[in-house]
C-alpha cells in the first residue's frame, strides 16, 4: 500500500526491534509510512482495505502484525467515534491503546508550550502508531515529520479525516452494492474535514454525479470542486435537500455549521445547531417524497437528520459506525504490517 512517507533526517536509526537482535535493530530502516491524506490512496488500496475490513468482520482475517503492539491516541480535540473507534479496533486486534483523556494536561499545551514536533518525537518512541486529532490543518503532518512510527491523521482542522472517508466509502459500497454509476449527494456544511477526504475517494469510485446542498453562506471549497472536475464527474449545487431525496441513491449529511472543526478544545464556540427546514431531513419528508435514498452521516448529527428517521430503512448512519471498527482494524493492520 502506498502510504504517505516522510523522509526522516539522514542518519537516524528507526529500525523496529521486533524479531531482531539488538545489533540488527540498529540498522537503518525505511522511513515510517503515514496515513495523513486520502490523496495517497489508490483504488487498489481502497479495494484492499475494504476486503480486509470485511474479512475482519466475518472472522476470515486475524492480524499478526498488530497483536501486542501499542497504539497512542493523541486527541487534542474532542471525539467520540474516532477515539473510541480506534480503541475498539486496537482491542479487537490484540493491540493496546494508550493516551490521555485530556491532551491539555500533557506538556503540549498553551501554558507549557512543548511543540507538537517534540510530542511526536517522544510519544513515537513509546508506541508503534500515533493517531492524531488536532484543530490545526497540517498538525498530523508536523507530527509525522518527527515521528519514528506511522501517524494516522484522525482529523486536522478543516483539512482531512481520511479514515472517516474510508469508513464512508466502505459503508456505501456495502449499502449500495457499488458506488459506480450512482448519484451521491452531500448535505450540510461543505467546509468540513470529511468532505475533502471523502471527495478524493469518491473520485476513485466513479459515481455518476455528486450533488452538494450547502448553506447559502458557505461555499463548496474551490479545491474540492476542482478535484471533482478533474475526475470528470458531473457536479451540481442544489438549493434544497428534497432534490437529493428524490434523485440520489445516497446522501451523506453533515451538520449545517462545522465551524467547530477548526476550534481548539478550549474554545468557547458553541455550534448553532439550527438547520433550516429546506436543508434538514425528517421521516415526514422521506415519506412524503417516497424517498428510498440511503442516509449516511459521519456523525455527530444535530438537527440535520431528525431522530424520526433512525428506524427507517433509509438510515445507514449507525450501521456506518458498526462498520467503522473493521475499517480501522484494516488500516492499523496494514500500517503495522509495513512498519
Ligand atoms: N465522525 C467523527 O469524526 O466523530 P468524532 O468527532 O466523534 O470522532
Amino acid at each position: 500500500m502506498a502510504y504517505q512517507s516522510i523522509e526522516p533526517p539522514s542518519g537516524r536509526f528507526v529500525g523496529s526491534a521486533r524479531h531482531k537482535s539488538l545489533r540488527e535493530a540498529r540498522a537503518p530502516a525505511s522511513p515510517p509510512r503515514h496515513l495523513l491524506s486520502a490523496s495517497i490512496l489508490t483504488i487498489d488500496d481502497v479495494d484492499e482495505l475494504c476486503q480486509l475490513a470485511y474479512d475482519f468482520e466475518t472472522g476470515h482475517a486475524t492480524s499478526t502484525a498488530a497483536a501486542g503492539r501499542t497504539i497512542a491516541l493523541l486527541f487534542f480535540q474532542s471525539s467520540t467515534r474516532t477515539r473510541l473507534g480506534f480503541e475498539a479496533a486496537a482491542v479487537s486486534l490484540g493491540a493496546h491503546a494508550i493516551g490521555m483523556e485530556d491532551m491539555s494536561s500533557s506538556r503540549t499545551n498553551r501554558r507549557v508550550g512543548e511543540s507538537l514536533e517534540d510530542c511526536a518525537a517522544v510519544v513515537s518512541r513509546l508506541c508503534d502508531v500515533l493517531v492524531v486529532r488536532h484543530h490545526e490543518p497540517g498538525a498530523a503532518a508536523r507530527m509525522a515529520a518527527k515521528s519514528v512510527v506511522p501517524v494516522i491523521n484522525a482529523g486536522d482542522g478543516w483539512n482531512e479525516h481520511p479514515t472517516q472517508a474510508l469508513i464512508d466509502i466502505y459503508a456505501m459500497r456495502r449499502g449500495l452494492g457499488s458506488i459506480r454509476g450512482k448519484s451521491i449527494a452531500y448535505g450540510g456544511d461543505p467546509r468540513g474535514r470529511v468532505v475533502r477526504s471523502l471527495m478524493r475517494l469518491l473520485s476513485l469510485e466513479g459515481p455518476r454525479e455528486i450533488l452538494f446542498c450547502p448553506p447559502p453562506h458557505y461555499e463548496v471549497p474551490a479545491d474540492v470542486l476542482a478535484m471533482i472536475a478533474e475526475s470528470q464527474i458531473a457536479c451540481r449545487i442544489i438549493p434544497t435537500i428534497d432534490t437529493a431525496l428524490t434523485n440520489c441513491d445516497a446522501v451523506v449529511m453533515a451538520p449545517y455549521d462545522m465551524t467547530e472543526c477548526a476550534e481548539p478544545a478550549t474554545s468557547d464556540f458553541i455550534s448553532p445547531h439550527e438547520t433550516p427546514p429546506d436543508y434538514a431531513i425528517n421521516a415526514e419528508k422521506i415519506e412524503r417524497l417516497g424517498s428510498r435514498t440511503q442516509l449516511y452521516h459521519p456523525l455527530p448529527r444535530f438537527d440535520e437528520i431528525d431522530p424520526s428517521c433512525d428506524d427507517l430503512p433509509n438510515a445507514m448512519y449507525f450501521e456506518q459506525v458498526r462498520l467503522s471498527r473493521f475499517m480501522r482494524m484494516a488500516v492499523l493492520d496494514r500500517l503495522l504490517s509495513d512498519s
